[in-house]
């Protein structure tokens, strides 16, 4: 297995010709530009259309920044982080900070309001020479505007205005907003987010690519492989041929069964931001109007001490999504032992990676006798090619999906109710009678 593979076996769902056909017929929407949302498409074509002096341009910057700094931050909230957070985890060395080797380090700042984070980032980085990507496709995020202008206090203050003004990268839209006006002022270089790409599809932008070649990842790879993925789930693909449309069509009929919730569960730790990416793809694109899959996210084995037993009996609207590794990193053997005082060596000579595959195999057994319909995507091996492909997979049949559910899968109407509320509750110009409508039923 060379590729991404999709198999629902698992799931016992036969699909009828009709759906089939309509999971085709709403990815041709996606290519012809005709579907709700049409304004937003600009990710389907994304890899195909990075030319070789986009990718230079942002491999020159993060060059530059790692030759400025030992640290970098990155700073953003929602589709302007959690890409990158996704794919420098899923490639990263997870113990890389304790490796003498180490120089860089990329760390994330304004994906909360937490006093205690930013505190211990300060504290963290006092004797380190820092520089900054500062990401928002408005300009006005609450969380990453409030990170950028401690940031840029504390830049200001070690550097001076004009070296701090080298060290920060703006990642934010051609010519709106407060970040592009603060960008143009103090003559920060720039990177532009495409007008028709959403924030969670962003992360083949410069959004994810400027922090994840910063990083050391190879973006090059990992367009590559969205690349691939952009061929295998063209609208000239049959349905057998496009693993995109299958998921989606496959997660469709499983939620008008009852199927409420689909748990994206994976067996490595690394691939837990990219749950928390796929959660907010999923999450945003389908969730309105009263409708759509829940998305959750689960890593086995951890999880099956936690979550195992409500998954095994717990009411049955669930569903389970495994994205399975097939070749890991390094080797592991049990090694016998002769007193066997754990009782362990009817392991022994068994690798771990064919330790934790058979959990895996067991747990899927476990849980369609349960009544929860597994679906599989197994990769060849977590390296940046292979991300990509996945990114690209779970981006189109995601569009698909939501087309399928009927709904506009490239707005979010509903996160506006929260921020009005924080506004008009922290005093923010224009918000006076909102504020005192809420403190009334504070
Ligand atoms: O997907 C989305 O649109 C959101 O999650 C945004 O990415 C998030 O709110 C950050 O927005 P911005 O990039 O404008 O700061």
């Amino acid at each position: 297995m060379n590729t991404l593979q999709f198999d629902p076996s698992r799931a016992a769902l036969h699909l009828s010709d009709q759906e089939r056909t309509e999971a085709l017929r709403a990815n041709a929407l996606l290519h012809d530009g005709s579907g709700a949302g049409h304004d937003f498409l600009g990710w389907v074509h994304l890899p195909s259309s990075l030319d070789e002096a986009a990718l230079a341009a942002i491999e020159a910057e993060a060059a530059r920044l790692r030759t400025l700094a030992d640290t970098i931050l990155c700073i953003g909230i929602g589709g302007s982080y959690l890409g990158a957070r996704a794919v420098q985890e899923a490639l990263d060395d997870p113990f890389a900070a304790l490796h003498p080797g180490q120089t860089h380090h990329l760390l994330f700042a304004g994906q909360n309001l937490s006093e205690e984070y930013t505190a211990r980032l300060f504290e963290a980085v006092r004797e380190r020479s820092i520089a900054a990507i500062v990401i928002s496709k408005s300009g006005t995020t609450t969380e990453p505007a409030i990170a950028f202008r401690l940031i840029r206090a504390e830049m200001e203050r070690r550097y001076g205005r004009e070296e701090a003004a080298r060290r920060i990268v703006a990642v934010t839209d051609r010519s709106r907003g407060a970040l592009k006006s603060l960008a143009d002022r103090e003559g920060y270089r720039t990177f532009v987010i495409p007008d028709d790409v959403g924030g969670r599809y962003s992360v083949l932008t410069p959004v994810g690519l400027l922090p994840l070649a910063a990083a050391g990842v190879d973006i090059r790879a990992l367009v590559e492989g969205a690349r691939e993925m952009e061929r295998a789930t063209a609208p000239e693909a049959s349905f057998e041929e496009n693993p995109a449309a299958r998921y989606a069509a496959v997660r469709n009929a499983l939620y008008r069964k009852g199927y409420k919730i689909e748990i994206l569960a994976s067996y490595e730790p690394q691939l837990h931001h990219l749950t928390e990416w796929w959660k907010q793809l999923y999450g945003e694109s389908e969730g309105k109007q009263g409708r759509g899959i829940f998305p959750a996210g689960a890593t086995f084995t951890t999880d099956l001490h936690s979550m195992g037993q409500y998954i095994q009996e717990g009411e049955r609207m669930l569903f389970e999504t495994v994205v399975s590794v097939a070749d890991t990193h390094g080797h592991v053997t049990i090694a016998p032992d002769p007193e066997d005082a754990d009782g362990l060596n009817f392991l022994a000579g068994k690798r771990l990676s064919e330790i934790n595959r058979t959990a895996e195999l067991g747990v899927a057994l476990a849980h369609t006798d349960g009544g929860v319909p597994n679906l599989r995507i197994e990769l060849p091996r977590l390296d940046a090619r292979n991300v990509g492909r996945l990114i690209y997979f779970f981006e189109k049949a995601c569009g698909i999906s939501g087309y399928l559910l009927g709904v506009n899968p490239f707005d979010q109407p509903g996160v506006e109710a929260y921020k009005k509320n924080m506004f008009a509750l922290l005093g923010k110009p224009g918000y006076e009678e909102e504020a005192e409508r809420l403190r009334k039923r504070l």
